[in-house]
Protein backbone atom coordinates (compact mmCIF):
# COMPACT_ATOMS: atom_id res chain seq x y z
CA UNK A 1 0.00 0.00 0.00
CA UNK A 2 0.99 3.51 0.07
CA UNK A 3 0.95 5.55 2.50
CA UNK A 4 0.68 9.30 3.64
CA UNK A 5 3.55 10.23 6.01
CA UNK A 6 4.59 13.32 8.20
CA UNK A 7 4.78 16.30 5.28
CA UNK A 8 1.00 16.12 4.93
CA UNK A 9 0.24 17.51 8.51
CA UNK A 10 -1.35 21.18 8.43
CA UNK A 11 -0.78 20.81 4.43
CA UNK A 12 -3.64 18.84 3.32
CA UNK A 13 -3.63 19.89 0.01
CA UNK A 14 -6.31 16.99 -0.77
CA UNK A 15 -5.01 16.78 -4.76
CA UNK A 16 -4.67 13.00 -3.80
CA UNK A 17 -8.08 11.95 -2.13
CA UNK A 18 -9.39 13.40 -6.09
CA UNK A 19 -7.44 10.75 -8.14
CA UNK A 20 -7.72 7.76 -6.26
CA UNK A 21 -9.75 5.20 -8.70
CA UNK A 22 -10.38 3.04 -4.95
CA UNK A 23 -11.42 6.03 -2.38
CA UNK A 24 -9.43 5.08 0.54
CA UNK A 25 -8.55 7.91 1.73
CA UNK A 26 -9.49 9.14 5.56
CA UNK A 27 -9.41 12.53 6.61
CA UNK A 28 -8.40 14.05 9.86
CA UNK A 29 -8.15 17.53 11.02
CA UNK A 30 -4.94 18.16 9.86
CA UNK A 31 -4.01 15.55 7.32
CA UNK A 32 -5.18 12.23 5.53
CA UNK A 33 -4.55 9.21 5.64
CA UNK A 34 -4.80 6.14 3.24
CA UNK A 35 -6.38 2.61 4.29
CA UNK A 36 -3.84 0.49 3.59
CA UNK A 37 -6.20 -2.62 2.73
CA UNK A 38 -7.97 -0.57 0.20
CA UNK A 39 -5.55 0.72 -1.50
CA UNK A 40 -4.77 -1.41 -4.69
CA UNK A 41 -0.98 0.03 -5.07
CA UNK A 42 -1.82 2.02 -7.78
CA UNK A 43 1.04 4.88 -7.54
CA UNK A 44 -1.32 7.60 -9.13
CA UNK A 45 -1.68 9.76 -5.95
CA UNK A 46 2.23 9.71 -5.35
CA UNK A 47 3.01 12.40 -7.84
CA UNK A 48 -0.47 14.35 -7.48
CA UNK A 49 0.91 15.15 -3.57
CA UNK A 50 2.81 19.13 -4.24
CA UNK A 51 4.34 18.08 -0.01
CA UNK A 52 5.48 14.68 -1.37
CA UNK A 53 3.79 13.59 1.56
CA UNK A 54 3.12 10.18 -0.16
CA UNK A 55 5.59 7.25 -0.20
CA UNK A 56 5.19 3.51 -1.13
CA UNK A 57 5.28 1.31 1.41
CA UNK A 58 8.42 -0.34 0.74
CA UNK A 59 10.53 2.44 1.20
CA UNK A 60 12.57 1.88 4.67
CA UNK A 61 11.93 3.69 7.87
CA UNK A 62 8.30 3.58 7.44
CA UNK A 63 6.78 1.47 10.16
CA UNK A 64 5.51 4.52 12.39
CA UNK A 65 3.50 5.48 9.53
CA UNK A 66 2.51 2.70 8.11
CA UNK A 67 0.72 1.54 11.50
CA UNK A 68 -1.16 5.45 11.73
CA UNK A 69 -2.68 4.91 8.38
CA UNK A 70 -3.80 1.56 9.72
CA UNK A 71 -5.34 3.17 12.55
CA UNK A 72 -6.52 6.22 11.79
CA UNK A 73 -8.04 5.09 8.51
CA UNK A 74 -10.05 2.72 10.57
CA UNK A 75 -11.76 6.12 12.63
CA UNK A 76 -11.64 8.70 10.52
CA UNK A 77 -14.37 9.60 7.78
CA UNK A 78 -14.01 8.78 4.14
CA UNK A 79 -12.99 11.47 1.64
CA UNK A 80 -13.05 11.39 -1.84
CA UNK A 81 -13.23 14.91 -3.00
CA UNK A 82 -10.85 17.79 -2.69
CA UNK A 83 -12.38 20.43 0.38
CA UNK A 84 -10.90 23.62 1.37
CA UNK A 85 -7.30 23.79 1.23
CA UNK A 86 -5.62 25.42 4.71
CA UNK A 87 -5.22 28.89 4.23
CA UNK A 88 -1.57 28.33 5.51
CA UNK A 89 -0.31 25.24 4.08
CA UNK A 90 2.21 26.33 1.67
CA UNK A 91 4.36 27.73 4.78
CA UNK A 92 4.16 24.31 6.60
CA UNK A 93 5.14 22.38 3.14
CA UNK A 94 8.74 21.22 3.80
CA UNK A 95 8.40 22.16 7.19
CA UNK A 96 10.17 19.98 10.09
CA UNK A 97 8.87 18.23 13.10
CA UNK A 98 5.28 18.56 12.23
CA UNK A 99 4.18 15.43 14.25
CA UNK A 100 5.61 16.77 17.53
CA UNK A 101 4.56 20.28 16.94
CA UNK A 102 1.36 19.32 15.46
CA UNK A 103 -0.58 15.80 15.86
CA UNK A 104 -2.18 14.95 18.84
FE1 LIG B 1 -5.47 5.22 -4.02
FE2 LIG B 1 -3.74 4.24 -5.79
FE3 LIG B 1 -2.93 6.02 -3.97
FE4 LIG B 1 -3.55 3.55 -3.22
S1 LIG B 1 -1.83 4.15 -4.55
S2 LIG B 1 -4.17 5.43 -2.21
S3 LIG B 1 -5.23 3.06 -4.64
S4 LIG B 1 -4.40 6.40 -5.64
FE1 LIG C 1 -1.74 15.53 2.13
FE2 LIG C 1 -0.51 15.68 -0.16
FE3 LIG C 1 -2.86 14.62 -0.09
S1 LIG C 1 -0.49 17.22 1.44
S2 LIG C 1 -3.86 15.71 1.55
S3 LIG C 1 -1.06 13.82 0.91
S4 LIG C 1 -2.08 15.95 -1.67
Amino acid sequence: AYVVTEACIKCKYMDCVEVCPVDCFYEGENMVVINPSECIDCGVCEPECPAEAILPDTEGGLDKWMELNATLSATWPNITMKGATPEDADSHKGEEGKFDKYFS
